[in-house]
């Protein structure tokens, strides 16, 4: 993209890049005013001048990929719009935040809100849209009335009242809607079913949202930390966001890194960065303490050790490691941590959260928890946790959606890397190995 000025190069991973975290700290950033003194809707008065077909090309041509977890091109998935026939199109804003660790969609909208506006009237306008929801989790109220201050900011400057819809012309309605808190409504399709009233149950893909979504009709549901790249893609260019990153990760990321290290928080970085380098810029586990393992993307990803330290974060690479990247909530857990303990918490987080549809992940995930909660008492049956793996291994892959394989993930990880400490229920409750220490919680 020569047309644009060359931004920053930041091709090394090892270093931050703060894109979407630049303003954080400053006071008030998340006013409009404020959004505007640093160069803020630029990408926007960039997209309207440009052709719906210019604007899914050069995101394309960007390479950015979803963020919520799945990594999927964000252009491919733009384009798979059918041609515009004249009906409603719309775009859909998972907000709705819930993998555990994961904590940075969330801190967007609350310090950086304007930047997901943007973003939103941007990919309205590239697909035709002029009616845009973004489903938020229910229980972040700050949050949620931060989102309407700053939706209504936007569309009380005139911003959004012309240059979107079928014919380019429309103004541009963004709806905030709280949901409930149920994890399974971040799964795209039960938030769809959520968002039009129903009780959130996965639907059957395909159709994939892109042909029939809200309503029936062709939706884009992307992740807010997508979407809130999207200005930014405008504004510099697709070189310049091609310029970070690996050879097929490309770009920046936001990756939280939370539990046992000094200084926990979201660091902007380009993919690639790896944990070790996270945890530096973490400050180091916490003194007088070793990392004992971590996990790259939430619990729905496997149980890593620090022979992973050095794995390049990226959606490659990771994968190559037996893992998905996930949603890049990086928890660290240092030697005072029992690891059934840790799975026997995330075992009943997936039981909770299972919405019943499917057998494998209904009964399945109840029966994981109750023996994952008797090997954390130490009441533990010999077999059990042969039975843990029959159990998890027959929830992963015959699940409706991708919930019932995530709740085996880590106890089959779990098992594979510490199968001492879950053989050791079956006589040792979890707190006499560990025994729980206030100073355990920083
Ligand atoms: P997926 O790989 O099935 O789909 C990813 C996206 O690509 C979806 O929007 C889907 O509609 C689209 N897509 C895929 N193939 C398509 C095709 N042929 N045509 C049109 N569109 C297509 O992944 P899924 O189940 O949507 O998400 C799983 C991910 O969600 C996991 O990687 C996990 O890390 C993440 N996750 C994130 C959470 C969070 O709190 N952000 C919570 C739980 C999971
Ligand atoms: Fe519901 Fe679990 Fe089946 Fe997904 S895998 S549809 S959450 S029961």
């Amino acid at each position: 993209d020569a047309s644009q000025p060359a931004g920053p190069s930041f091709t090394a991973p090892g270093t931050l890049t703060p894109v979407l975290t630049e303003h954080w700290g400053e006071d008030r950033s998340w006013t409009l005013e404020h959004y505007l003194s640093v160069g803020g809707y630029e990408g926007l008065a960039r997209a309207k001048t440009m052709s719906p077909e210019e604007l899914i090309g050069l995101v394309k041509g960007s390479n950015l990929r979803g963020r919520g977890g799945a990594g999927f091109p964000t252009g491919l998935k733009w384009s798979f719009l059918p041609p515009m026939d004249g009906a409603p199109r719309y775009l859909v804003v998972n907000a709705d935040e819930s993998e555990p660790g994961t904590c940075k969609d969330i801190p967007t909208i609350l310090a950086n809100p304007q930047a997901l506006i943007e973003g939103i009237a941007i990919t309205s306008r590239a697909i035709g849209g002029d009616l845009a929801f973004v489903y938020l989790r229910g229980e972040v109220t700050h949050v949620y009335r931060r989102l309407l201050a700053a939706v209504r900011e936007a569309a009380d400057s005139g911003l959004l009242s012309t240059g979107f819809g079928l014919d380019g012309e429309q103004p541009l309605r963004i709806v905030a809607h709280a949901g409930a808190g149920a994890y399974i409504c971040g799964e795209e399709t039960a938030l769809l079913d959520s968002l039009e009233g129903r009780r959130g149950h996965p639907r059957l893909k395909p159709p994939f949202p892109a042909v029939a979504g809200l309503y029936g009709r062709p939706t884009v549901i992307n992740n807010v930390e997508t979407i809130a790249s999207v200005p930014g893609i405008l504004a510099k260019g697709a070189d310049w966001y091609n310029a970070m990153g690996t050879e097929r990760s490309k770009g920046h990321g936001i990756f939280s890194v939370s539990g046992h290290v000094v200084s926990p928080g979201q660091f902007e970085a380009p993919f690639g960065i790896t944990m070790r380098q996270l945890i530096e810029f973490a400050g180091g586990i916490r003194p007088g303490h070793s990392l004992k393992f971590w996990v790259p993307g939430g619990s729905s990803t496997p149980i890593f050790t620090p022979d992973e330290l050095d794995v390049p974060l990226d959606y490659e690479s990771v994968a190559g490691a037996g893992s998905m990247l996930g949603t890049r909530a990086l928890q660290v857990f240092d030697d005072t941590v029992s690891v059934v303990r840790v799975v026997a918490r995330w075992t009943e987080f997936y039981q909770h959260e299972s919405c019943g549809k499917c057998t494998p992940c209904r009964e399945g995930t109840y029966w994981m928890r109750q023996i994952m909660l008797r090997l954390e008492a130490g009441k533990g049956i010999p077999g059990d946790v042969e039975k843990l793996e029959d159990i998890a291994s027959n929830i992963a892959g015959r699940s409706f959606c991708a919930l019932g394989d995530a709740s085996a993930t880590p106890v089959l990880s779990g098992i594979k890397r510490f199968r001492d400490e879950f053989e050791a229920g079956y006589t040792t409750p979890a707190r006499e190995l560990f025994p729980y220490r206030a100073s355990s919680i920083l």
